[in-house]
């Protein structure tokens, strides 16, 4: 009896211990801090807001390149899985960062969806996560597909000067997701 209690108690333990690793959040921020001395001291880090692993701090944002082919819907909702949305761009210098983080190593940049459609009004860009539409780097072959009523969303990196284009929505392409920190 007495042995049967004390292997049930020693079970819940493992059982705990096994589960740790699953919410891992507090310990690997423990470890990249050298150990729990460190925990009470700001770190000069620690100003900076900080992206979770794979992601590259721009401004206030983390953006991701995510290389794997969905429609722009698909996307979204997977940028929204993760916290964010598909990315947004308000400058000349954010766009060429988000087009860098494309870049596959080959000096190769895919056509890639980023956050903006026109399917509540044609010509009428909204981004999904909300934001200002306070910059534009259309193509020129955008004047000819504007009008095209079965291309709603934009996709970047088209043509040799990798600029915007919209494109159907249901094509699949990478994709970049950007969330607040
Ligand atoms: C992980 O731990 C934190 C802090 O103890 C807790 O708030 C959170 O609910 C835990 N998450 C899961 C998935 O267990
Ligand atoms: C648009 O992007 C091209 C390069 O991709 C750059 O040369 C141009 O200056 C950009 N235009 C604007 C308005 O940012
Ligand atoms: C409109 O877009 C579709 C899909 O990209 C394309 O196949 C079609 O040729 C375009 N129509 C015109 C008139 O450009
Ligand atoms: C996208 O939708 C159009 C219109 O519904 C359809 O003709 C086309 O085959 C679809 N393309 C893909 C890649 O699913």
């Amino acid at each position: 009896m007495k042995a049967l209690s004390v292997s049930l108690v020693l079970g819940f333990f493992l059982t705990l211990s096994r589960a740790a690793p699953l919410n891992s959040t507090y310990p690997m921020k423990m470890m990249m801090m050298g150990g729990d001395q460190d925990m009470d001291k700001p770190h000069p880090m620690d100003m900076k807001p900080y992206c979770p692993y794979g992601w590259t701090l721009y401004e206030h944002e983390c953006f991701i390149f995510i290389n794997s082919y969905k429609t722009w819907i698909e996307a979204e909702y997977y940028c929204m899985f993760v916290g964010g949305n598909l990315a947004s761009v308000h400058s000349y210098e954010q766009n060429h960062f988000l087009q860098s983080l494309t870049e596959d190593g080959t000096n190769s940049f895919p056509l890639t969806w980023i956050g903006a459609n026109d399917a509540v009004y044609m010509t009428a860009w909204l981004w999904s996560d909300g934001s200002k539409c306070d910059y534009q780097n259309w193509s020129r072959s955008y004047q000819m597909s504007q009008k095209n009523e079965t291309e709603r969303c934009l996709q970047t990196n088209y043509g040799l000067l990798k600029k915007w284009i919209n494109a159907p929505c249901n094509k699949s392409l990478p994709f970049i997701c950007g969330k607040m920190m």
